[in-house]
Parts: C-alpha cells; structure tokens; sequence
C-alpha cells in the first residue's frame, strides 16, 4: 500500500499519529494526517489540566476536536493520559493523600465516561517509574497516596469503560534495562492478581543508532509473553538521512515481528509540529515533504 496506515492495516496494526487540535485547521497538516494515519493520540488536550482545569468541573472541547476529527476520518483514537505527574492542574499540585487520591479517581472516572466507546486504548497511567538502575516507582505526589494507586486507576478507568484497552505507557523502557524490568514486574503482578491491564506503550523516544538497541524487539515480546499486547506510543527518532531512515525502519520491523504488537504512532507529523523540533525526529519536513525516514518506514512495513 502507499500510506503508513494502509499499509500497516494490511498486517492487521495501525500507524496513528499525535494531533494538536489548533492544528486542525492547517490544511497541509490536515491533508497529511487524514491521507497517511489511522490512529490519533491527542497530544495534549486530554491531559489532566486540559480536561479539568478546576476540580471537577471538566473542560472537553479541545479534546473533542480531535476526537470527531478522528471519527469523521475513520481513524481510531489512544486516550492520553488520565494519571501522570506532569501537566496537572495546580489545583491537584497542591492536593496530597485521600483527597489527591479521590480526586484521582474522579478525574478518570468521567474522562474516561466522557469518551466512553470512543476510545481503542486510554494510556490509564503515565511514567509512573523512576529512571536509573533501581527499577522501582517514582516520586510523586501520586506514589505518595500509596502504592496501590496505579491499580486503582486501572481498576477505575475498567469500570468507567470497559471496551477500551487499559495500557500503561512509559519512556527509557525502549530495551531490557533496569526500568522496564521494573514495569515488566508490576504487569505480571497485575495478571496474577487480575487486576485490569491489556497493553503496555514504549513512548520510544530515540536517537539514531544507540540507544536504539537489539534487545529493542526482545523487550516487546517479554512483555507480549505476558499476555499483554504491546503499542510503540509516542516515536521520535532524532537525526536526519540514512542514519535516521535506518532506525526507523528497525523499529517497524521489530513491532512487525511481534505478533502482538498491533500499532504504532509517531509523536507529531512535520519536524516543525515535535516536542523536540531542533531533533528534526519525525517523518515529513517543515513542509511536509516526505522524508526518507518516512520511505524507509512505509517500506518497512
Ligand atoms: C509533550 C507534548 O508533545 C508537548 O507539546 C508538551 O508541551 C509536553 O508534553 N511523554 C508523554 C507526552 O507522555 O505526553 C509528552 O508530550 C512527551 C513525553
């Protein structure tokens, strides 16, 4: 096929993108994004100070932009993100213990009732683990309410949407290292206790060459071999050229040869549109030329 996200449905995955809601209406960006995507993750407007800027009273219309933008395209939509410690409003900076807890489980209960039979998968819990060698959780106001607290939000966001996957998504856990065996653990704890979890996101945040890594495709099947399926959420690639191409192409191969990895999506459309533009980590140019890390891609699949 002749589009990321044609040719990926010929294996049975998605190829989706991160969408901007102000960007919607930029017609170069729009063209892109309906001719070669399938899949569309909000990139910000359904975080937690997007959705309820005040507590408990919720804020949707951005969110909603995109979300109809997506239906109306036939393209299919990853929530992101319904707990993290980044982006929360400060009303919820300044809440700790039961009452941050409560309003935790209020905040996922009506976004994900908000989007209820919209979404294919809710990344329920963000970066909840700490980087370096120790694998365990990260500091945060959130760990701080107990260390149950990300089952809870898996358990909160089952009930409020039992159709969508429940994934839990994280960075720097792209290889077998010291964090993802960290998060490797709590999900084969969560499936012999049955708490709620049906998918695990790599962001994949990467550079060429290192630290993308052999043991790249090894890490998403020990993780499928938990009953899980996988999902590349968020790929940036830094660099440009061959180099660059390369890396892409090794990351579709590797979810391509992991019967359980069934998507992948690109953190943005242009360079221009990146989180790390100077990177130029994406697959169309400022232009929204295709790049040859865009042709290695499609070839790829
Ligand atoms: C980034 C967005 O791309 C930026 O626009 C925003 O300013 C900060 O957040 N991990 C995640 C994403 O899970 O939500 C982040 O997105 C990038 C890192």
């Amino acid at each position: 096929a002749t589009t990321l996200g044609a040719s990926a449905q010929a294996t049975g995955r998605y190829f989706g993108t991160a969408v901007a809601a102000y960007k919607l209406s930029d017609s170069v960006y729009s063209t892109i994004l309906d001719r070669e995507f399938d899949m569309v993750t909000p990139e910000n407007e359904m975080k937690w100070d997007a959705t309820e800027p005040v507590q408990n009273s919720f804020s949707y219309g951005s969110a909603d932009q995109i979300v109809n933008h997506a239906l109306a395209h036939n393209q299919r939509v990853r929530g992101h993100a319904l707990a993290w410690h980044q982006q929360q409003p400060s009303w919820a900076q300044s809440l700790s213990g039961t009452a941050l807890r409560n309003a935790m489980v209020n905040h996922i209960t009506n976004v994900a009732t908000h989007y209820k039979g919209k979404i294919y998968s809710w990344d329920v819990v963000n970066e909840a683990f700490a980087d370096g060698g120790g694998g365990g959780r990260r500091d945060s106001s959130l760990q701080r309410t107990g260390n149950d607290w990300i089952e809870v939000a898996f358990q909160t966001a089952r009930a409020a949407d039992p159709g969508a996957k429940l994934c839990y998504n994280d960075y720097n856990t792209d290889g077998v290292n010291a964090k993802s065996t960290g998060v490797y653990n709590m999900v084969k704890d969560f499936k012999a206790r049955g708490v709620p979890i049906d998918c695990v996101g790599f962001q994949s945040h990467l550079n060429s060459g290192s630290p993308y890594t052999a043991d790249y495709q090894a890490n998403l099947q020990r993780f499928a071999d938990l009953g899980v399926d996988v999902q590349i959420t968020e790929l940036d690639i830094a660099g440009s050229g061959s180099a660059q191409a390369t890396t892409y192409a090794n990351v579709v191969k590797s979810c391509l040869a992991v019967t359980r990895c069934n998507g992948i999506t690109v953190w943005g459309i242009r360079d221009s549109d990146s989180w790390r533009a100077s990177d130029t980590p994406l697959l169309f140019d400022n232009s929204g030329n295709k790049k040859a890390a865009y042709t290695s891609a499609l070839d790829a699949l």
